[in-house]
């Protein structure tokens, strides 16, 4: 549902691109780590799958949608598609931990009635049921990217971006953000987390995408961060290979549609307005592609 065929940006008056040729697939409902060194590349890979920064060169795919031909007039329905949580929080101080929440349903024009039933069922999500009178600087760090999270998360988005989510957070309080983005990855939304927290990367075992000075030099399944585990195979030589899910004319499900309307189950298998859109069990999954699953953790992984 991401797919970057030879990205290249290179910002206006530098010299070396921000990122490189890089061609790469995120299949809908992954996981996975950007991770490298400052300056690498990482926001920019996030800022073009929002479209925030066009690209120099490649094609960029996201949820069908060809980036590069995408009028400017649809970019707001893009943007709806992808949650976006940043080292820095960026709450509204002076709004409390519901309102901040409330606020992102608002401005996709939701019902109260709606708001009234998802902020709080969000918040119980994340961890932060009972804080909802709070203000952001009554929260502890941890706390404070739970908000950033259920605001995210809050109209259940099929793609969760996080730029270095932990960057401001101690090692067990990372733990426990990496531990909740990896229970909304389960409800089916695909995220991409970059950083270069060691310790957390390690402990996930997830796809590790690593880019050194805006080339990918590495993409690695179950990962882990400094050696890798087991290499992705190529897919794109072998005969056969299953038509990609992103393509022009193969439907993946998403529409320019409302995407706050969502009527089937909560997460946990209570009936209500919970359940995600990033992921249905009864459609096919998208196969295949310029990667795929290395065959043993196919299995164990999905
Ligand atoms: N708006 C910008 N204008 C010019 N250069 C930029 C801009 N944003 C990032 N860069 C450069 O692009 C490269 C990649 O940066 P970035 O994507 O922020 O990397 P990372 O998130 O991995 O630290 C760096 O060399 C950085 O200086
Ligand atoms: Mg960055």
């Amino acid at each position: 549902m991401i797919l970057f065929e030879n990205v290249t940006k290179t910002y206006p008056r530098t010299v070396r691109p921000a990122l490189d040729d890089v061609s790469l697939e995120i299949p809908r409902g992954e996981f996975a780590f950007v991770v490298g060194t400052s300056g690498s590349g990482k926001s920019t890979m996030m800022q073009v799958v929002m479209k925030e920064q066009d690209v120099t060169r490649g094609r960029i795919l996201v949820a069908g949608r060809d980036l590069d031909r995408l009028p400017e007039r649809k970019v707001p329905a893009l943007r709806r598609e992808i949650g976006c949580v940043f080292q820095d929080f960026r709450l509204l101080p002076n709004k409390t931990v519901f309102q901040n929440v409330a606020y992102a349903l608002q401005v996709l024009g939701s019902s109260r009635a709606r708001i009234r039933q998802t902020v709080p069922e969000t918040l119980e999500l994340v961890g932060l049921a009972g804080m909802e009178k709070r203000l952001p600087h009554q929260l502890s760090g941890g706390e404070q990217q739970r908000v950033a999270i259920a605001r995210a998360f809050v109209n259940r988005p099929p793609i969760l971006l996080a730029d270095e989510p932990t960057g401001n957070l101690d090692p067990d309080t990372s733990l426990g953000i990496v531990q909740l983005l990896d229970r909304i990855n389960r409800t089916g939304t695909t995220v991409v987390m970059a950083t270069h927290d060691t310790v957390t990367v390690n402990a996930m075992r997830k796809r590790v995408i690593r880019l050194d000075r805006g080339v990918l030099v590495s993409d690695m399944e179950a990962g882990d961060y400094t050696t890798g585990s087991i290499p992705r195979i190529r897919l794109d030589e072998e005969a056969g290979a299953p038509r990609r899910a992103d393509e022009p004319g193969v439907s993946d499900g998403y529409d320019d549609g409302d995407p706050t309307a969502y009527d089937g189950d909560d997460i946990d298998g209570t009936p209500g307005a919970l359940r995600p859109i990033g992921r249905d069990a009864d459609a096919p999954r998208p196969r295949g592609g310029i990667f795929r699953r290395h065959k043993a953790v196919q299995t164990s992984d999905r």
